[in-house]
């Protein structure tokens, strides 16, 4: 698990939940735990685990980062409530699921909460360079979109 080598304290776990509560509780959020993400992990867990890891990249760095818009883009960042495994191939590239999946993410999350703008940075920029112009042009989007690749290559290699 993640949360053991972030060695993040009880505190700051509590500090971690205290922003993502309402979330973790929605419905629709809960979806996203019926899906794979990357190796065996859901997406729902793998949400949370970049969540945990932008923290604790915010806090090691002392990047100082607005932690509301880091946790909850994070959080939501592959809020797109849908299995990409079964996504049938798109031979046009840029319908394919890399491309467009962190705008229906910020779809979803600004039909479901209406996150606001910085928020919605985060999401849509996290496949970056994938999507080469939605670049990750706050603090706390760039923390997201390392923390992402990061988890992502441990979930598809570590199984
Ligand atoms: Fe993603
Ligand atoms: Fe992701």
């Amino acid at each position: 698990m993640y949360n053991e080598r972030m060695k993040l304290t009880i505190e700051e776990r509590e500090e971690i939940a205290s922003y993502l509560e309402r979330y973790l509780e929605h419905p629709e959020v809960r979806k996203m735990a019926a899906f794979v993400a990357h190796g065996n992990k859901s997406v729902l867990r793998h949400c949370y685990d970049v969540a945990l890891m932008a923290y604790a990249i915010n806090k090691k760095f002392n990047l100082k980062a607005d932690l509301r818009t880091l946790l909850v883009g994070s959080f939501l960042h592959d809020f797109y409530l849908y299995d990409w495994h079964g996504h049938p191939l798109n031979l046009n590239v840029f319908k394919m699921h890399g491309f467009t999946h962190p705008k229906q993410a910020r779809d979803n999350a600004v039909k479901y909460f209406s996150i606001n703008k910085d928020i919605q940075k985060v999401i849509e920029s996290h496949m970056w360079p994938l999507t080469l112009r939605s670049f990750p042009s706050s603090k706390e989007a760039m923390i997201v979109c390392m923390a992402d690749k990061y988890c992502a290559l441990k979930e598809t290699f570590n199984r």
